[in-house]
């Protein structure tokens, strides 16, 4: 999205993004961080999110936290709340949950601790992020969510039932709370990235890349920055008629 990026209602307010540290997580907070927001980066990596503090320009706090830690969480949201009365932060008014996890792995060769892995961190600490965000925007009914799910939640892809479950659980959590929050101000909605380069995708060789492309209508893979930019048109006022949708990033993907 090009920058300087008028009317921003982000301005002077304050959003949380998990996997601050990741491929696509990076372009959010770089994007979110322009628009005018103080930023809240998640991430687990100290040293990823202190060079993350230092290359994005803008308002970046770093919160060092492991999503699926509960406890770590409310700690997190009661330092944000803490904070919105700085003129500097102001309001919490979005969330993006974008921390993810896919592993790999056929039926018969998974296990339980793959499925609990996959479920904890894509859709256990998305849904308890959700609560504690919404409880912090229902006092100014204002607010938007940007949950990342996925095109393997939608259209499901072999030896990835576990990521798809998990990603499908938040989606239609995405949609049931978009009708339960509505009347408070509050607006939630997805993206639904296809296949996208980061270190997510980076063990991709390019014999499954290739095959991958040959599923996708414009037969190349998407950028971070093209994620981001979708994130930040559904947090900002130009979605503001926008909720309950799943944004799809895929170029035409078919799984
Ligand atoms: N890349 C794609 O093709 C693609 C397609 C569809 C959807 N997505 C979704 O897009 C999102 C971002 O993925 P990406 O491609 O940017 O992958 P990535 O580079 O691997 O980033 C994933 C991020 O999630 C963080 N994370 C994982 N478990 C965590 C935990 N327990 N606590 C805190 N942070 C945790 C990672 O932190 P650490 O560095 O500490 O592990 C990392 O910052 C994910 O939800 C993914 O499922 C990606």
């Amino acid at each position: 999205m090009a920058f300087p990026y008028s009317g921003s209602i982000l301005q002077g307010h304050s959003v949380l993004v998990t996997g601050a540290t990741g491929g696509i997580g990076r372009a959010i907070v770089s994007n979110l961080a322009q628009s005018g927001a103080t930023v809240f980066a998640g991430g687990r990596n100290k040293v990823a999110l202190d060079s993350l503090v230092e290359e994005v320009a803008g308002k970046v706090v770093p919160v060092d936290y492991d999503v699926t830690d509960e406890n770590a969480v409310k700690e997190v949201f009661r330092t944000i709340q803490a904070r919105q009365s700085d003129p500097d932060v102001g309001n919490f008014v979005g969330l993006v949950n974008n921390a993810g996890e896919m592993k790999e792995a056929g039926l018969v060769a998974s296990n339980m601790e793959l499925l609990r892995l996959q479920m904890s961190v894509n859709f256990y600490a998305a849904y308890q992020h959700m609560q504690l965000a919404s409880r912090l925007m229902v006092r100014h009914r204002k607010g938007a969510i940007v949950n990342v799910v996925s095109q393997i939640g939608e259209q499901g892809g072999a030896g990835l039932s576990a990521y798809s479950a998990s990603k499908a659980a938040l989606t239609g959590a995405t949609k049931s709370l978009a009708k339960e929050l509505a009347p408070f101000g509050i607006r939630v909605n997805a993206v639904a990235p296809g296949f996208i380069s980061t270190p997510m995708t980076a063990h991709y060789t390019q014999l499954q890349r290739d095959d991958v492309y040959s599923r996708v209508a414009l037969k190349q893979s998407g950028t971070p920055q093209q994620v981001a930019d979708a994130v930040l048109f559904l947090l900002d006022q130009c979605a503001g008629y926008t909720t309950g949708h799943v944004l799809p990033v895929d170029g035409l993907f078919q799984a």
